[in-house]
């Protein structure tokens, strides 16, 4: 059964981007059925919210045309979970203090779901002290308050009353329900992206990785619950779940150290950064100048992060390390999980079409060291970072 989200609008000019809102979560494929105030049906049309939702509004207690269920009853328990945006200072004031008298009220006193409350309102009203004391009541009957940002209002003054945007109300949502807890309390460092090795203040050596795939690693074991810890190299990406700690790192060295010193606390360990295997010996401080002849670098191998946190492994930590092969590529993908002292070694090959470097995809096969093998489809990156989760979870 897919996931379900009932909206609540209430009537503020902030109304206009819970349209916005019930798009992201529809997008998200949730089911959305949204409950307005009166007041709210004087900001967005009704046929707006109905298009939108794919649901028929419920904001009419005594509509004859209703079905026999008593509406709010039925609504107040349908989702998952209980969304009210914009929350204004009266709504706020009813859900507090135990009003009833319109459809929005009447389905937030009879839910038992989380509810969400994000409220939008002029800076005076946020703070006056009746409201505060309404969110704080709030607060201490369960809601998840999305408390409101600083920023341009609509009355012409800037301060803090904003509502938050709606991608952040959607992403609290969805993290929320989307939480597992088969990891919770676990912590998980995963490795990310590219290395950069100084040659001289303005050029480096790097490579293609994006950093994708570990992101989607830390994402997905965040999902399941777990306090990560991404140890990212350069790149653009962005961590989005807030159970995700990241620690931007640029060379193999400092990619290294980071590792080291957080390996000793961590339940498990996914290296998937491309960690560059040579530095520059001697990186210049000024500029090397082109000159007449060609340049010669002399480079030096850099700390094997991996090998040397295999070496240290304690009972009960696992570690899980990459291996990206251009031609003997199980019997070496084989010798890495030895030599390395790894529980796993997940291949990539770069002769798939489709996986490996800069692709949205990848296709991977994962080695135990119990002599267990699975090979994947080409899929999703997102796809393949549960998939090997997955594999961890059950060994
Ligand atoms: N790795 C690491 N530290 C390094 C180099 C690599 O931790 N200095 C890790 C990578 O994050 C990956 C695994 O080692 O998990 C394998 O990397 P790969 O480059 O395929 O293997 P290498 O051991 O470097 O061997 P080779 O390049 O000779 O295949």
């Amino acid at each position: 059964m897919g996931r379900r989200i009932v909206l609540c609008i209430s009537g503020g000019i902030a109304a206009y981007k819970s349209l916005y809102l019930i798009r992201l979560f529809k997008g998200a494929g949730y089911d959305v059925k949204v409950a307005a105030t009166a007041n709210a049906l004087q900001f967005v049309t009704p046929l707006t919210i109905e298009t939108l939702s794919q649901n028929r509004l419920y904001c009419d207690m005594f509509d004859l045309n209703r079905t026999l269920d008593v509406e709010h009853i039925a609504l107040a328990e349908w989702g998952d979970a209980v969304v009210v945006a914009p929350a204004t200072a009266n709504i706020i004031g009813k859900y507090a203090n135990g009003i009833a008298n319109d459809a929005v009220s009447t389905l937030l006193l009879a839910t038992k779901r989380p509810v969400f409350v994000a409220p939008a309102m002029n800076t005076s009203m946020f703070e006056d002290s009746s409201v505060q004391r309404n969110i704080a009541t709030l607060k201490e009957k369960g809601c998840l308050i999305l408390s409101p940002e600083d920023g341009f209002l609509a009355c012409g003054t800037t301060g803090k009353g904003r509502m938050q945007e709606p991608e952040a109300i959607f992403r609290a949502v969805d993290e929320h329900l989307s939480q597992g807890n088969e990891w919770s309390g676990k912590r998980v460092m995963v490795t990310a992206g590219p290395t950069y090795e100084q040659i001289d203040p303005v050029r480096f050596i790097g490579n293609n990785s994006s950093g994708l795939m570990g992101f989607c690693l830390a994402e997905e074991a965040a999902r399941k619950g777990a306090d990560v810890t991404l140890v990212a190299g350069p790149t653009t990406l962005t961590a989005k779940h807030s159970k995700i700690k990241r620690i931007d790192v640029r060379s193999a060295q400092e990619m290294y150290e980071q590792c080291i010193s957080l390996a000793g606390s961590q339940d498990i360990m996914i290296m998937a950064a491309a960690v560059a295997d040579f530095t520059p010996a001697n990186p210049a401080d000024e500029k090397i100048k082109k000159g007449e002849s060609g340049l010669t670098l002399e480079l030096t191998k850099t700390k094997d992060i991996l090998a040397t946190i295999g070496k240290g492994k304690r009972d009960g930590q696992t570690l899980v390390g990459f291996a990206l092969e251009t031609q003997n590529e199980v019997e070496n993908a084989k010798k890495k999980l030895h030599a390395k002292n790894a529980d796993f070694i997940v291949l990539n090959s770069l002769r798939t079409k489709g996986a490996g470097f800069q692709t949205k995809t990848n296709q991977v096969t994962i080695f135990g060291k119990d002599g267990s093998e699975f090979s994947s489809e080409l899929m999703d990156k997102s796809e393949i970072a549960a998939l090997i989760l997955n594999t961890i979870h059950a060994y």
